[in-house]
């Protein structure tokens, strides 16, 4: 008998999440403050609203019996309708059919599952991914594991950077390699993990740089806006996604995760036409569709408008934990500006911390060591950079930090840490 098991090359590809290490040590050392978990606020978890809605969908034996039912693979028509007014409804001036939009929309278990649906449906090894650099990590792991050449473009105030952008894409052009690109990935609104948001007037650019080089075959957009509805004063451009008036190129993902629950788990994506169907079909295999019950839950809490009153509380919340962990680093490393300097949310979950360069923030470097020891920590910014960023260094000297866990006492008194750190570090 042989008693190797022999993986798949996807399963050889598969390795740790560089963030599970840091799962670990949150569990494993409950003392450190936890700068780095990208949960949301704890004790904002709307426990009632869910309440409710279950009770009314189990206090009908009819709907009960629907949602316990599987469903199918598309998901719930009645949600996918309710989502696509709303999507329509962000954007009056352009006159969406939401019954049209709702044959283009797909709800999915969460929207992790649509990104990894997308780089299955589109990705071989060898294709090119251009990211911004940052970008959301999970999905570098998900892209390394399918084998992607991922390609970072730097990001400034207003994100992804469309000069460094189109000065990527005409370089691959040269090269030959144009035809390898399948997709450009942004993570448009308050972005994890720099906090920033693309900005409005680059939305429209950059959808008319993807089709501009889209010579050979689409380059597709994958808008990831996980974020959306999270900012603080409640007012966000139309998204990436709505430039595309034809629906060709832009995948729009979006989730309840943030806005609602993660322990829910539904998303949903607006699909072009050419990948419905075969996302559809990877779908199917995945699961044939996102749990029926936890879709009609969503349903219950859009249709109750408990689900915009939880999402206006959200905003307040995370609106004063930004300010606080902004108002702390004003305090405590302001002096150091602009050696050291953050980004300023006006949304989302995250502040992008930057500290001299010769400080490096490497989960295995004495300052995270320090750290440590100080009883704080941070997601190394390191991981959030592809091996290639055009025209760039791939930054070592950065941190992700994450307000939405920690309450404003933790989130000042991690900070304070971090600070005294930063200060012995500094030359
Ligand atoms: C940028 C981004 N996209 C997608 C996701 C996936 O979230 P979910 O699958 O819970 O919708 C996350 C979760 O942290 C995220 O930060």
């Amino acid at each position: 008998m042989n008693s190797q098991t022999v993986l798949s090359q996807l399963g050889k590809n598969a390795g740790t999440p560089a963030i599970s290490d840091l799962m670990r040590l949150a569990f494993s050392r409950p003392e450190l403050i936890s700068l780095a978990a990208g949960f949301v606020d704890q004790n904002s978890l709307p426990v009632a609203n869910t309440e409710s809605a279950w009770r009314a969908i189990m206090a009908d034996s009819q709907s009960a019996k629907a949602a316990l039912q599987y469903g199918t693979t598309q998901g719930d028509p009645v949600l996918r309708y309710a989502l696509a007014q709303m999507l329509a409804d962000e954007c009056p001036h352009l006159k969406y059919n939401p019954g049209a939009l709702a044959e283009q929309l797909i709800i999915t278990t969460g929207s992790q599952q649509l990104l990894y649906l997308i780089a299955e449906a589109l990705v071989d090894p060898g294709d090119i991914v251009i990211t911004e650099a940052p970008t959301y990590f999970v999905f570098l792991d998900l892209l390394a594991a399918r084998g992607a050449e991922v390609i970072g473009v730097p990001i400034d105030e207003g994100g992804m950077s469309l000069g460094a952008l189109e000065q990527c894409l005409a370089k691959l052009e040269s090269e030959g390699r144009l035809s390898r690109v399948k997709l450009i990935y942004s993570v448009s609104e308050h972005s994890n993990p720099s906090g920033l948001s693309l900005a409005d007037d680059r939305r429209a650019p950059l959808v008319q740089l993807a089709k501009r080089f889209s010579t050979h075959h689409k380059i597709h957009i994958l808008d990831d806006a996980a974020y959306r509805g999270l900012a603080f004063d409640g007012k966000e451009p139309a998204s990436l996604w709505s430039h595309d008036r034809s629906s060709e190129f832009v995948i729009h993902a979006r989730t309840f995760s943030k806005t609602f629950s993660p322990g829910i788990k539904i998303g949903y994506g607006v699909l072009p036409e050419a990948l419905l169907q075969v996302v559809l079909g990877l779908k199917g295999h995945h699961d044939f569709g996102s749990s029926n019950l936890m879709q009609r839950l969503i349903l219950q809490v859009l249709e109750t408008g408990q689900y915009n009153g939880q999402v206006e509380r959200l905003r307040a919340i995370y609106k004063e934990k930004a300010e606080t962990a902004v108002r702390t680093m004003v305090e405590t490393m302001g002096d150091l500006h602009p050696k050291v300097r953050w980004t300023i949310p006006k949304g989302g979950l995250y502040v992008w911390l930057t500290v001299p360069e010769s400080i490096k923030t490497s989960r295995n470097g004495d300052f995270f060591a320090a750290c440590l020891d100080e009883g704080v920590f941070y997601v190394p910014g390191e991981y959030c950079f592809p091996h290639e960023v055009e025209g760039a260094m791939r930054a070592s000297h950065q941190m992700r930090i994450c307000y939405g866990v920690p309450s404003k006492d933790k989130i000042r008194e991690g900070i304070r840490r971090l600070a005294r750190v930063v200060r012995r570090f500094i030359d």
